[in-house]
C-alpha cells in the first residue's frame, strides 16, 4: 500500500504544530520526524521534547527517522514521546539486532534505514526483525538536495530479497521525493514516500500529496 509521510524538516518551525494539522488535514497517511544528533549526521534538528508536543496536536502515524549515533540509548525516549514507528540507521551501531528487537518490544514498528552507498545485502540479517526498509535518496543530514537514482539499484535489489525471504517489509524512500521521482522509485519497488519540500514548500499541501500518491500507484508494481 502506497503510503505519503510529509518530513517536518522541510516545515515553518515556528508554527510546527499548525503545519502539522495542515498535512494531516490534507491527507498525509504517517509525519516523518527527522531526528539529528550532529554526530552521524552534519546537522542538528530536534529530539523528543519536540515530538513529545507536536504529539498532541496529531493522530497521524508518527514515522520517527533517528539520524543518531548509537540510536539504542534513545529508545525508550522516542516511544515515550510518542513514535508509532523508529527507525534507527544501520550504520549508526553494531547492534542493530538489540534496537530493533528493543523497538519491537516496545510495540512500534520498527526500521532500519541505509545511507546510499550502503549495499542491500547487509540488510539480509536483519529482515526478520523489521517492518520497513528506508532507503536513503540522498546523503542524510539535510532536506532539499537532489535524488540519486543509482540508489534505485538498492531498491531493486531489497524488493526481491524481501520476495524471497516471504517477510511483509515496506521499503520507504527518503530524500529528494517529488511526483516524478516517486515514480520512479515506486517502478523499482518502494512503497512508502517521504516528502519533505514537495509537501511544504508548495503552494497546495493537498494537490502536492495527491500528486506524489497518484505517480507511485500509476508506477507501482505489485
Ligand atoms: C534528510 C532527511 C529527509 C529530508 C527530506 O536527511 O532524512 O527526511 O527531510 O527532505 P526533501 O524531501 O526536501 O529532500
Ligand atoms: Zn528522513
Amino acid at each position: 500500500m502506497i503510503k505519503i509521510s510529509p518530513s517536518v524538516l522541510a516545515c515553518d518551525f515556528s508554527k510546527l504544530g499548525e503545519e502539522v494539522k495542515k498535512v494531516e488535514a490534507a491527507g498525509a497517511d504517517m509525519l516523518h520526524l527527522d531526528v539529528m544528533d550532529g554526530n552521524f549526521v552534519p546537522n542538528i534538528s530536534f529530539g523528543p521534547d519536540v515530538i513529545k508536543s507536536v504529539r498532541e496536536q496529531s493522530k497521524l502515524f508518527f514515522d520517527v527517522h533517528l539520524m543518531i549515533d548509537n540510536p539504542g540509548r534513545y529508545i525508550d525516549k522516542f516511544v515515550e514521546a510518542g513514535a508509532d514507528g523508529i527507525t534507527i540507521h544501520y550504520e549508526s551501531c553494531e547492534n542493530q539486532r538489540d534496537v530493533l528487537k528493543m523497538i519491537r518490544e516496545a510495540e512500534k514498528k520498527a526500521a532500519i534505514s541505509i545511507k546510499p552507498m550502503t549495499p542491500a545485502f547487509v540488510l539480509d540479517p536483519l529482515l526478520a526483525y523489521v517492518d520497513m526498509i528506508l532507503v536513503m535518496t540522498v546523503e542524510p543530514g539535510f532536506g532539499g538536495q537532489k535524488f540519486m537514482e543509482e540508489t534505485m539499484d538498492t531498491v531493486r535489489e531489497l524488493r526481491s530479497m524481501i520476495k524471497a525471504s516471504g517477510y511483509h517489509i515496506d521499503i520507504q524512500v527518503d530524500g529528494g521525493i517529488n511526483a516524478e521521482t516517486a515514480a520512479i522509485a515506486a517502478e523499482a519497488g518502494a512503497n512508502i514516500f517521504v516528502a519533505g519540500s514537495a509537501v511544504f514548500k508548495a503552494a497546495n499541501t493537498k494537490k502536492a500529496i495527491d500528486d506524489i500518491r497518484e505517480s507511485a500507484s500509476s508506477a507501482i508494481q505489485e
